[in-house]
């Protein structure tokens, strides 16, 4: 019903990802080269046309639909007052680590991460507490040293730990048992749990647990962040949701939010998120099994013609996590070098620090013939720099 073959022309539209000359193809930055939804065209159109676009409150109508998506999604269990409406995911973040921690105290993450979250750290003037996840380079497949975990979490010094839930760029969902596990070893050091869950709703395989489906006891440290951005492609609207259960950790996070004057929608934020979370789901389980078919064929394709990358990225999010430890060239060179010689644009990992330096980053969400010349491009410039 949905046309996923054809994308918008994005270039010379402001686009980040479409800034680029004439011959390059990007595929770096988390936005999709779809379009969006039509019945979130609708709504947004459907504001434009009343013309009047004074200060808004955020209705009882917003709520709902979060509450609805939640419970039909992901199977949580979430109360309308836990909500905050707020501008993006990462200012809240930024909002929360100003607000419950202090300078110089610790933030704990899973490395490789999403890059952002050592800004929200470092430029905020905490220090950025790193756990390197294991890699298995035979099975491709990370997991969570628990002793070397706990002993961060113990450390006095750490106050706040940043889950990315479902991980971005590993491409992981966290089983609920790990989340458990991590939960209870944040409530027992005292440590807030901040889970960024942007990506929960584009897992591939439906395998996302959130945090909001722990027991009450293990929810009173915990902050959840995510959004329509990633799942509906509305990264400019900046619209995104906090969730807290514990009712005085969430009026500190209101202040935070308010003080930091991110609590207030723009004029389409508000209808564009309704209409996402009450009638998208027909676009997004179309999305999803686009999305699957398009990260198999990268998988067909790295071991047929280019089997010396491996694809290390599970079902999470639409990003591919490549290993390219066997051509021993660090990732910012290879993703210059691809960018000179082939105009590919991907990320290199080693931004997201951990092992990422053995990695690229390749966004597969796009139409199947940009993502097979962006395939294409990679195994050409592979082979020039192996020449
Ligand atoms: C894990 C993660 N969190 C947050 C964001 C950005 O969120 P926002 O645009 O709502 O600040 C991204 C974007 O790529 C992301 O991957």
């Amino acid at each position: 019903m949905y046309n996923f073959d054809q994308m918008p022309d994005r270039r010379d539209t402001n686009s980040i990802k479409w800034d680029v000359e004439k011959q390059e193809l990007p595929m770096w930055i988390a936005d999709m080269d779809f379009s969006v939804a039509p019945e979130i065209m609708q709504a947004m159109q459907d504001k434009i046309k009343l013309g009047a676009f004074g200060y808004e409150n955020v209705p009882a109508s917003y709520y709902d639909a979060i509450v609805n998506w939640q419970e039909k999604q992901h199977n949580c269990q979430v109360k309308k007052d836990w909500i905050l409406f707020v501008n993006g995911v990462i200012p809240a973040l930024s909002s929360a680590v100003r607000r419950v921690t202090h300078p110089g105290e610790q933030i704990l993450t899973l490395t490789p991460v999403y890059d952002i979250f050592f800004h929200s750290i470092e430029n905020n003037g905490r220090k950025s507490l790193e756990e390197e996840l294991e890699y298995n380079a035979k099975t491709h497949k990370y997991s969570i040293n628990w002793s070397s975990l706990e002993q961060k979490l113990a450390d006095p010094l750490t106050k706040m730990m940043i889950l990315c839930n479902p991980h971005n760029p590993i491409g992981k969902s966290w089983t609920y048992k790990e989340i458990e596990k991590i939960a209870q070893l944040c409530h027992e050091y005292h440590v807030y749990l901040f889970s960024d869950e942007i990506h929960g709703d584009l897992v591939l395989d439906n395998s996302f647990s959130s945090t909001l489906k722990l027991p009450d006891n293990l929810k009173q440290n915990l902050i959840v962040a995510f959004s329509p951005s990633k799942t509906f492609n509305l990264a400019a609207l900046h619209s995104a949701s906090m969730v807290v259960p514990n009712p005085e950790l969430r009026f500190q996070i209101y202040r935070a939010i308010n003080n930091d004057e991110i609590a207030e929608p723009n004029l389409l934020a508000i209808p564009a998120t309704i209409a996402a979370y009450t009638q998208g789901n027909a676009w997004l389980k179309e999305l999803k099994k686009y999305l699957l078919k398009n990260r198999q064929y990268i998988a067909n394709f790295l071991e047929t013609e280019l089997n010396e990358l491996n694809l290390a990225s599970e079902f999470a999010t639409y990003l591919a996590w490549i290993d390219i430890s066997s051509l021993n060239i660090n990732s910012q060179q290879l993703a210059d070098f691809l960018k000179e010689n082939t105009g590919l644009i991907i990320s290199s990992g080693n931004v997201y620090r951990g092992n990422g330096t053995n990695f690229i980053r390749l966004n597969f969400a796009c139409p199947k013939s940009v993502l097979i010349d962006g395939l294409e491009r990679l195994k050409k410039g592979i082979d020039i720099e192996k020449s």
